[in-house]
């Protein structure tokens, strides 16, 4: 059990969220609203017969479902209530920045225009600063199990919005879809001006978290927990402080990990590596940060100390400005003082 200070200081505590899909936060009860208006029938056509269904035994088995998920999604309206109920959702959470991946080639390839889906999201997070005074930024995710020829289009396709876009990334399909088949976009997308993550480690080896640090010149690991394999690889990543965006329900819900027990990211703590929690597709999985928090924190006995790292972490490792980044982490530390464990 959490003991209620402990569970209450992880409620308050100011967050940033850094690994979270869009996409993954449509809840069984908006899908049913959009999809109804829409006229888009559902395989599963109650919110109970959707929670059923939410049983994965691996990545591919879950995406199956989510791309099924987005099938109801059409119109610019659509992805601004999206993005609004995981903002307010956030908000409540005390998400103090968001940074929110989309998948573009999901909506596109089913002839959903680029621009209604970005320009659906982005108002909504323009929408909601002066209301919740959340920041956010937005990264572009490309397929993996796709073809690199159609990865390059859609970067062409989100040039019109580059200043919407802070970074771009890889997801999807991780087996068989190696970081190097995309050595030419990323590269191109660096000279475009774009940041880079990719998701690597979630269930492919090592090799992919090397392949991303060198070859797609990644700021940030996401998921990466597979790096424990590699000795090697967790002191480079360590030294570099490479960030690592870790999602410990997706973890056990895709079956990475047996339990939460079973999890490593105390272990990555320990280690002195740059680990951040986050929620990854809140709606599949059965939270959001802050259940992401107060689940680790009660199945590997994580102290005060190593909640405020995690939160701290995720400031320093997002892409805010250095001065952004001081005042979120000086909000941070003067929760800190007023609630003393
Ligand atoms: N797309 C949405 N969630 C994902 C995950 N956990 N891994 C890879 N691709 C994803
Ligand atoms: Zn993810």
């Amino acid at each position: 059990m959490v003991s209620g200070d402990l569970e209450q200081f992880i409620r308050d505590l100011p967050k940033a969220e850094l690994h979270v899909h869009i996409e993954g936060t449509l809840e069984p009860e908006l899908l049913c609203e959009i999809a109804g208006r829409n006229r888009i029938p559902l395989r599963f056509r109650t919110v109970k017969e959707l929670h059923k269904a939410y049983q994965f035994h691996n990545l591919q088995s879950f995406l199956d479902i989510y791309y099924e998920g987005t099938r109801a999604l059409l119109s610019e309206q659509d992805f601004f209530d999206l993005t609004w109920a995981y903002l307010e959702r956030a908000a409540q959470q005390n998400v103090r920045h968001a940074e929110i991946f989309f998948d573009p080639q999901a909506h596109t390839d089913r002839g959903v225009p680029f621009d209604a889906v970005i320009t659906g999201i982005h108002r909504a997070l323009e929408d909601v600063l002066p209301v919740f005074g959340l920041s956010s930024r937005l990264i572009m995710c490309f397929l993996r199990h796709l073809s690199a020829d159609a990865a390059m289009r859609t970067l062409d396709d989100s040039l019109p919005f580059k200043d919407w876009i802070v970074a771009v990334g890889l997801d999807s399909s991780e087996l068989g879809h190696a970081p190097e088949k995309f050595v030419e976009v990323f590269a191109r997308a660096k000279e475009e001006g774009y940041l880079t993550v990719a998701h690597a480690g979630e269930e492919g080896p090592p090799d992919y978290i090397r392949q991303a640090l060198d070859l797609l010149n990644v700021s940030r690991i996401d998921h990466g927990v597979r790096c424990l394999d590699d000795s090697t690889l967790v002191q480079r990543l360590a030294r570099e402080r490479i960030p690592l965006t870790v999602c410990p329900l997706s973890n056990v819900k895709l079956c990475v990990f047996k339990s939460l027990e079973d999890h490593n990211l105390k272990k990555l703590l320990d280690l002195g590596l740059c680990v951040t929690v986050n929620s990854d597709d809140p709606a599949y999985f059965g939270g959001y940060i802050t259940e992401n928090l107060l689940a680790s924190q009660q199945a590997l006995g994580l102290t005060r100390h190593d909640i405020y790292t995690l939160a701290r972490n995720a400031f320093e490792a997002s892409f805010l400005s250095a001065g952004e980044k001081a005042r979120y982490i000086g909000e941070l530390d003067r929760f800190m003082q007023a609630h003393p464990g």
